[in-house]
Order: structure tokens, then sequence, then C-alpha cells
């Protein structure tokens, strides 16, 4: 099967990589995922959103971001979505990375691009 013009636009100009199908993301999980040799995870949310963040956790390493808990936390009037990890449950934006529970580093998050039921990342967050 051949790329699309878009396909090829999306790996050459914008770096980016397709994961996995759409459809093999359960809402309100995620799941862990290689991006060229390195571990991502992968989620969708109850309410259809994707995100992707680095499989390994900021504060430790581990390798557990995958199975963390999906949820969301009010800022500034707007819901955001999170992610907790399933260890010590530090919690981090997954629009951002930001860590919301403590002062652990950010969480790398992946821009996320939906293209023809595929799910794409950029290789660098
Ligand atoms: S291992 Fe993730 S918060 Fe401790």
């Amino acid at each position: 099967m051949s790329a699309t013009l878009e396909e090829s636009m999306l790996e050459t100009v914008h770096g980016m990589v397709a994961v996995c199908r759409m459809a093999d993301l359960e809402p309100g999980w995620g799941e862990a995922a290689w991006l060229e040799g390195t571990q991502v995870a992968v989620y969708r949310t109850e309410g259809g959103e994707f995100f992707a963040a680095s499989h390994h956790c900021p504060g430790t390493g581990a390798k557990v971001m995958a199975r963390g808990i999906l949820g969301d936390k009010a800022i500034a009037g707007t819901r955001v979505p999170t992610i907790a990890c399933p260890l010590h449950k530090e919690v981090y934006r997954l629009d951002t990375g930001d860590c919301l529970s403590g002062a652990a580093p950010a969480l790398p998050i992946h821009p996320v691009h939906l293209h023809q039921g595929m799910l794409w990342l950029e290789k660098t967050p």
C-alpha cells in the first residue's frame, strides 16, 4: 500500500509516525506503543480525545505511564485531561505534561494527529 500525499507530508515535513489504529484504543484506557525504539503511552479518554506521552514516569523513570489512571481537573474554569502515575500517583496534564500534584519534572508529551483512522505521533516531544 502506498502512502497518500498527506501521509508523506506527515512523515517527511512534520516528522510523524503512525503508531496504531484509533480503534485499537479503548475509551478510558492507555496502551504502551513503540515509537521508533522508544516506549510511549497512548491514551483515549472517555470523551474520545487522544493523547500521547512518554511511557517513563518523570519521577523515577519507571515504564508505567500507559497503566496510569485517566481523569481530568478543573483549571481556570476549563476541564483539563490528566494522567496519574500508577505507582506514586503524581498527576500530570495530558495537554502540557505539567505536574499538578507536586514538584516532579513535566511528563514529555507527543503531539497527536488523527488521519484516516490512524494515530500519528511526532517522533520527539
Ligand atoms: S513512579 Fe511515577 S510518581 Fe513515582
